[in-house]
């Protein structure tokens, strides 16, 4: 397994290009499961689980062929039954199952796996889907969809800690050939859904409201090809904004939506980062003087689950003390202990993580656990003096793309060491 070598304590300046959004991107290829005609999908990032996501459609029956960053899929004659071993390593695969239903009628796919970062059930998924008529079992690891004819409803999908951005996207895609009118009430307000449905609008669905928690989906016959390019991927944009603001540089963040990351920047902002908008590009700035900040992850447009541990990275930078409290996903603080070997101070009460910043962090070997807690772990490396092993990269490369030649390129003394 891959890892990275981090000569920390260099302050990170230059211009990065954000990349096609990974969670973007994951529904958008399920969705070119809803025709038989080609599809064409631009600026793709090159990321592990995209690749996953290839090899299902392909598993699937779909022809796909990539040229540098735009991708042609036509998925002409395609079976309903997913490679069990394949989707059970990556949880975006789930969105394979809207789709399938409303294309064949059935479906049969593995229980998704993903991070570990708490449960991650699929219910919502499912009631979703028994709203527009389908008989749903779940039996020994598979999910089995069936339905001889979908028929539009007003399904309430939210859930115990608010709406579920994959069971809406599942949810809306599977609305767009059923009969009838599909409304989703309190549906998630990604941009990632925003993307989603600009896609599915351009094949020809009917969709109104998506950005808002009630998506209207007009039914048609069939759905056709089309040309789609992603948006750009505000997780990462906003992971390069944390390495900008930790290390204390001046970082451009080229093709990245600003209008995506209000909460982000308002908190780089708290924590003493200078933010400049001028002409569409974005450039962020650490300023050297850290504050703590206060942070509650929440649904779009509150502050992204997906950052959290990043902004835990830069709190541990900022004499004082900064609250961090997750609320998406209950098991989220598996980077707190890693963060603590290179000197963090950082206590765990309930859902809360108690940072008490300032102390220099010096480089040590850690493991990293999932996507984003890995990025945590390359800022805060970035951060201290001396050199961190940052173990088992491969969940960073599922979410981000060359993530150690961009560093590289903003001056950062880092190196990818095969593994064994
Ligand atoms: C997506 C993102 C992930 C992000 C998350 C929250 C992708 C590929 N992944 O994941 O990066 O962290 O949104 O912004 O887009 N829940 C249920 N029942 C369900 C589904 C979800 O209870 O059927 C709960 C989850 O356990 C969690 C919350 O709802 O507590 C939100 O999860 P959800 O929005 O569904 O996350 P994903 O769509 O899987």
């Amino acid at each position: 397994m891959d890892s990275f070598l981090i000569e920390g304590g260099l302050p990170l300046s230059g211009e990065v290009t954000i990349s096609g959004s990974k969670n973007a991107v994951l529904p958008i290829l399920a969705a070119t499961l809803l025709t038989s005609e080609t599809c064409i999908i631009r600026r793709v990032p090159d990321l592990s689980d995209v690749g996953f996501m290839l090899k299902i459609l392909q598993s699937l029956g779909a022809e796909v062929t990539r040229d540098g960053d735009t991708l042609t899929i036509r998925a002409a004659n395609i079976s309903g039954r997913g490679d069990y071993e394949l989707i059970r390593k990556m949880r975006g695969s789930i969105c394979i199952l809207g789709p399938l239903l409303a294309r064949l009628k059935e479906a049969v796919v593995s229980l998704p796996g993903g991070c570990v970062i708490g449960t991650r059930p699929i219910d919502l998924h499912l009631k979703g889907l028994r709203g527009l008529g389908a008989q749903v079992e779940v039996e020994a690891g598979y999910v089995r969809v069936h339905a001889p004819r979908l028929e539009g409803q007003m399904i309430f999908l939210g859930g115990r800690v608010g709406p579920t951005v994959l069971g809406t996207a599942n949810l809306m895609m599977a609305a767009t050939l059923a009969s009838g009118i599909t409304v989703i009430e309190s549906a998630a307000c990604e941009p990632e859904v925003v993307d989603l449905a600009d896609f599915l609008i351009a094949m020809g669905a009917k969709i109104t409201g998506a950005g808002s928690p009630t998506i209207t989906i007009h039914g048609v016959k069939a759905l056709h090809g089309a040309d789609h390019e992603v948006i750009a991927d505000r997780i990462e944009a906003g992971t390069f904004a944390a390495v900008a603001a930790a290390t204390g540089g001046e970082v451009t963040l080229r093709g990245a939506r600003p209008d995506h990351l209000g909460a982000v920047l308002d908190k780089l902002q708290e924590a003493g980062a200078e933010i400049r908008r001028a002409a569409g590009v974005l450039t962020v700035r650490g300023t050297g003087s850290l504050k703590p900040i206060d942070i509650t992850t929440m649904p779009y447009s509150g502050f992204p689950t997906d950052m959290q541990a990043q902004l835990m990275a830069l709190a541990c930078q900022a004499p004082g003390t900064s609250i961090i409290t997750e609320r998406i996903f209950e098991s989220r603080f598996m980077h707190a202990s890693e963060l603590m070997r290179l000197g963090a101070d950082i206590a765990i009460e309930g859902p809360s993580a108690i940072v008490k910043g300032g102390r220099p962090l010096s480089g040590a070997p850690v493991m990293a656990s999932d996507l984003r807690a890995s990025a945590a772990l390359v800022i805060a490396g970035l951060a201290a003096k001396g050199s961190t092993q940052v173990h088992r990269v491969y969940h960073l490369d599922r979410g981000y793309e060359r993530m150690e030649l961009k560093l590289q390129k903003l001056g950062a003394r880092i190196q990818r060491t095969p593994g064994e």
